[in-house]
């Protein structure tokens, strides 16, 4: 069965920088957008170029450097960001304007202390400015979450009407439930009119920890673009996480889509990030966690030890992670402390092991980790080590 391309915009160095404390200087941004070009990525959103000088700069520095990806420069729907987003954009192979406006009644009475009909025809006059710079504009709709599928439904048909090529609906504050954020995506592409002219795009935060479920329920509904951060960082509680929705779409065969991303390089951005932005993963996140391939109990190590498919569903290969990690803990059964002695150097038959194995546990029970310094102890320490050392 043929599979369907989901295009993949980053928005690690856009979104995900606006982590408090997690600010790159250009260099950095650098790095990390020509790996991101590597990784396979459709699109790299490179900043906000009016909000700052050295965002512009960074923005023109990637544009020059990118091969591959579409480079993105953010605007709001204010005529100078717009002018000053497709200068920063100059250079870029492929080009793309992102500009819009918040469409939710809170956002429209608070923020834009404003009405419908105004925003909408603000969302047509960005876009129009933005096409006589560019031919690849893309529409966010902020907050579309918390937007009435209604009014959003005519929002978008005018953002087309301008020229949009790309519609984007963030769930800005993380809100919506899968199954509503879905139903969102459904009824724009069965109501607004000339919607096969622009691709949906989803951009979804993690405030209730729904991101990644709600990008994927979007997917099923339609929408053909997802904007994602490495590690999932971004504002809050961040992002959709980009390695999350590439295995998944990889991984599910019920899920016929396909991505540009080269898999085995997903480790080595995840590991590339944390190191510029000071911050890690926990070590239970999905994928590049250092727990994701990590085995402590005994019944899992026994089934991993026997057949890796027992107890994973990915192939840490596929993801750039060298082995899935037998840790030795007091949960730890025979079959992984014989393993780890092996690796260590040790051969044992049941007679030895069942000794060594109960010195492990009394070891084990005042630690949280064992450790191959301490197997080395643990077996030199035992009364069957002459006999070990004499085979
Ligand atoms: O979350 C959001 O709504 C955004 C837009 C600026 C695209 O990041
Ligand atoms: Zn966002």
């Amino acid at each position: 069965m043929s599979h369907d391309k989901v295009e993949i915009f980053d928005t690690s160095l856009r979104d995900g920088e606006q982590v408090p404390g997690c600010k790159l200087n250009t260099e950095q941004k650098l790095i990390i957008a020509k790996e991101l070009d590597e990784l396979g990525v459709d699109v790299i959103e490179a900043g906000f170029a009016v909000s700052s000088p050295g965002d512009f700069n960074s923005i023109v520095a990637i544009s020059k450097l990118v091969k591959n990806a579409r480079v993105c420069s953010l605007s709001r729907a204010v005529e100078n960001d717009i002018k000053v987003a497709a200068e920063s954009i100059t250079y870029a192979k492929r080009p793309r304007i992102h500009t819009g406006i918040g469409t939710s009644d809170s956002h429209i009475k608070y923020k834009f202390k404003s009405n419908r009909e105004e925003i909408i025809q603000r969302a047509y006059d960005a876009v129009s400015y933005a096409k006589t710079f560019v031919e690849d504009v893309e529409f966010y709709a902020e907050d579309a979450g918390r937007t009435d599928n209604d009014y959003l439904a005519k929002v978008c048909e005018v953002a087309i009407k301008a020229g949009a090529t790309v519609l984007n609906i963030p769930d800005t504050t993380g809100y919506c439930l899968p199954s509503e954020y879905g139903a969102k995506i459904k009824y724009l592409k069965e109501n607004v009119k000339n919607i096969d002219k622009a691709i949906i795009s989803c951009h979804c935060h993690n405030d209730l920890g729904l991101a990644t479920a709600n990008s994927i329920e979007a997917v099923i509904n339609g929408a053909r673009q997802v904007e994602c951060t490495i590690n999932g960082i971004g504002e809050r509680a961040g992002n959709t996480a980009l390695e999350e929705i590439v295995m998944i779409l990889k991984q599910h065969p019920y899920l016929n889509f396909d991505t540009n991303i080269n898999t085995k390089h997903l480790f080595k951005l995840s590991q590339l990030i944390s190191k510029h932005m000071g911050i890690s993963p926990q070590p239970n996140k999905a994928i590049v966690g250092a727990n994701a391939f990590a085995h402590s109990s005994g019944i899992h190590q026994d089934g991993v030890i026997k057949r890796r498919d027992t107890y994973e569903i990915i192939d840490p290969a596929d993801v750039g992670v060298t082995e899935s990690a037998i840790i030795l803990t007091a949960r730890s059964g025979r079959a992984a402390l014989a393993y780890k002695a092996k690796n260590v150097g040790y051969d044992l038959t049941k007679l030895q092991l069942d000794e060594v194995y109960a010195n492990f546990l009394n070891f084990a029970d005042q630690r949280k980790e064992v450790n191959d310094e301490d197997i080395h102890q643990i077996i030199e320490t035992s009364k069957v080590y002459r006999d070990i050392m004499s085979a």
